[in-house]
């Protein structure tokens, strides 16, 4: 199929395209670089720079005979979110917004969106279920819910048929070392860690010690990248084979403690970094871990990368290889 993936050059976007090439599709790129690296994409892989609010991005849907899409580009920072709400009404509700009209105007049928388990807010009960009740915390994961409410209204009144996929902890990178996770400023746990094991921070700091875990610390649901592609490109092609509109969680079905990342990521890397034990971030809950039985039964996906000694493993190769990203 002939599939526009915007935020292609992205983090989970651009281990997408890598996917889609394999698995005998033409993933066509539009990312407007805002925090996408051009550099992650593979050869011949068409790139278009353009933002997803572009009205003329219908002429590129019509013209490039894109028959679905699939949606990544967002502003993804739940702190970031919280100080400046506006930019994310704007990128994420009013782009997604844009976006999806030009899918409607151009005749689209398939739309598979990435949204996140942030919709969830604080869990009453886990595993995580698809049918939880829906409460974000945070703007970021309400402006992801808002989109996944658009595109309910556009599948039931205009027939675009979309799948939203609700990720847990993405995480790891392609295990070739080529491409991983780099971002601006980073807060994500995994790539953190390692920059304290590769000596470019001091020390990485546990944030909370006294939550209702076995050992105090955030328990976390951490997937591969490349779990999470296979799934974008199942879901795609359960749309082209008459699937009807659905939401999924991907994740791997198990925590892990912040507590216990730390100390796999110093067995893997062989090496003692410093860790300080510091307060509680301001909106984490405790504990988030997925049931993602429905995607294994509907859409029969099953994350084979994501035990977490691979995932940690794939992101240091990423990172002892690239230091500083895709920066020089
Ligand atoms: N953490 C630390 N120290 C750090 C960074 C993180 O202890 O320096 C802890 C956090 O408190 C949390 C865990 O590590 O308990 C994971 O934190 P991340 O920031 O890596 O990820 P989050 O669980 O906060 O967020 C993830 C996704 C979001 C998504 C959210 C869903 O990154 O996009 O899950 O709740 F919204």
């Amino acid at each position: 199929m002939k599939i526009l993936v915007t935020g292609g050059a992205g983090y989970i976007g651009s281990h997408t395209v890598r996917a889609l090439c394999k698995a005998g599709h033409t993933p066509i790129v539009l990312d407007n670089l805002s925090c996408g690296h051009v550099e992650s994409l593979p050869d011949g892989v068409e790139f278009i720079e353009m933002d997803i609010a572009d009205p003329s991005l219908v002429n590129v849907l019509k013209d490039k005979g894109i028959e679905g899409i699939m949606h990544f580009a967002a502003h993804s920072q739940v702190g970031e979110s919280m100080v400046n709400p506006a930019i994310y009404y704007e990128n994420n509700v009013v782009g997604s917004y844009r976006l999806i009209e030009s899918a409607r105007k151009a005749g689209i049928k398939y739309f598979v969106f990435s949204s996140t388990a942030a919709v969830y807010g604080e869990p009453k009960v886990v595993p995580i279920k698809e049918d939880s009740e829906l409460n974000p915390t945070n703007v970021y994961g309400r402006t992801k819910l808002m989109i996944e409410q658009m595109l309910q209204d556009y599948s039931k009144i205009y027939g675009l048929r979309y799948v939203a996929l609700r990720y847990f902890n993405a995480a790891g990178a392609d295990s070739s070392g080529e491409i991983g996770e780099d971002h601006t400023p980073e807060t994500h746990l995994i790539p953190l860690i390692l920059e304290a094991a590769l000596g470019k921070r001091e020390a990485i700091t546990i944030f909370g010690t006294d939550y209702d875990t076995e050992d105090g610390t955030c328990v976390r649901d951490y997937i591969h990248v490349n779990d999470l592609a296979s799934a974008h490109i199942l879901s795609m092609e359960y749309l082209r084979d008459g699937g009807e509109s659905n939401v999924f969680n991907l994740g791997s079905g198990s925590g892990f403690s912040v507590q216990s990342i730390v100390d796999t990521t110093k067995a893997v890397t062989e090496i003692d970094f410093n860790v300080i034990y510091g307060e509680r971030r301001a909106g984490d809950p405790g504990t988030l871990i997925a049931s993602s039985e429905k995607a294994q039964t509907v859409l029969g996906w099953k994350p084979v990368h994501s035990e977490v000694k691979q995932v940690i493993g794939d992101a240091w190769r990423w990172h002892q290889n690239h230091p500083n990203g895709y920066g020089k």
